[in-house]
């Protein structure tokens, strides 16, 4: 079976952040054929703005063309005042600027989120899901993971080692294979 290329971006650079835990955790559990990158630059990323016919600075266009290039994008959100943290935002309005490629026109994305309550940041997943399909993306809400009471599930070091969410994450990249398995979604846009 042909690799399917996951870009995962994870909206929370905070050491030990829970949010990370479970990115790290999305690659580290992936089957063959998913092949999961996660994306780190967010340094390097300016606050956008909107200067129509301005090329892209060199670090969005690289983020621009490397979503274009993804099968599946991968979004994981904190929760801050039950929204998306800004430099997410950020992130998704630079995808969203409607110039060639449109990196989020038609793209699958599957969302997760943890947060310490036990909503585990699903309130920030609708947010996202909303302003995601504004831009065109197909959005795999049934295929979402949240986690709450994240504090009890991440270790010192930063790892996701609830048994709970981690077999939830496994359990998601079972059910997004069978669904490409069997031709109901097709992943590749
Ligand atoms: C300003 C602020 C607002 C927050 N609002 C929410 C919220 O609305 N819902 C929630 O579940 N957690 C909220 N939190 C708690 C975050 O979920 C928590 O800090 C979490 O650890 C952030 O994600 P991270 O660990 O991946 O960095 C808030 C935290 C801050 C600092």
């Amino acid at each position: 079976m042909e690799i399917i290329d996951v870009l995962a971006i994870c909206g929370s650079t905070r050491e030990k952040s829970f949010n990370r835990a479970l990115t790290l955790a999305a690659r580290d559990l992936a089957p063959d054929p998913f092949r999961v990158e996660v994306w780190d630059d967010h340094t390097g990323l300016p606050h956008v703005e909107a200067a129509p016919g301005r090329p892209f600075p060199a670090a969005v266009g690289a983020l621009r063309d490397r979503v274009s290039r993804a099968d599946i994008l991968l979004l994981v959100t904190p929760e801050l005042n039950r929204n998306i943290p800004g430099r997410l935002k950020d992130i998704v309005d630079w995808l969203s600027v409607p110039a060639p490629p449109r990196p989020l026109m038609g793209r699958p994305v599957m969302l997760m989120s943890a947060s310490p309550n036990r909503f585990g940041g699903a309130f920030a997943q609708l947010q996202l899901a909303d302003l995601l399909r504004r831009a065109g993306a197909e959005v795999l809400t049934d295929l979402d993971v949240t986690v709450g009471s994240a504090h009890r599930h991440v270790d010192d070091a930063g790892n996701l080692v609830g048994e709970e969410p981690r077999h939830e994450v496994a359990q998601l990249w079972r059910r997004l294979l069978a669904r490409t398995a069997d031709g109901r979604q097709a992943v590749p846009v």
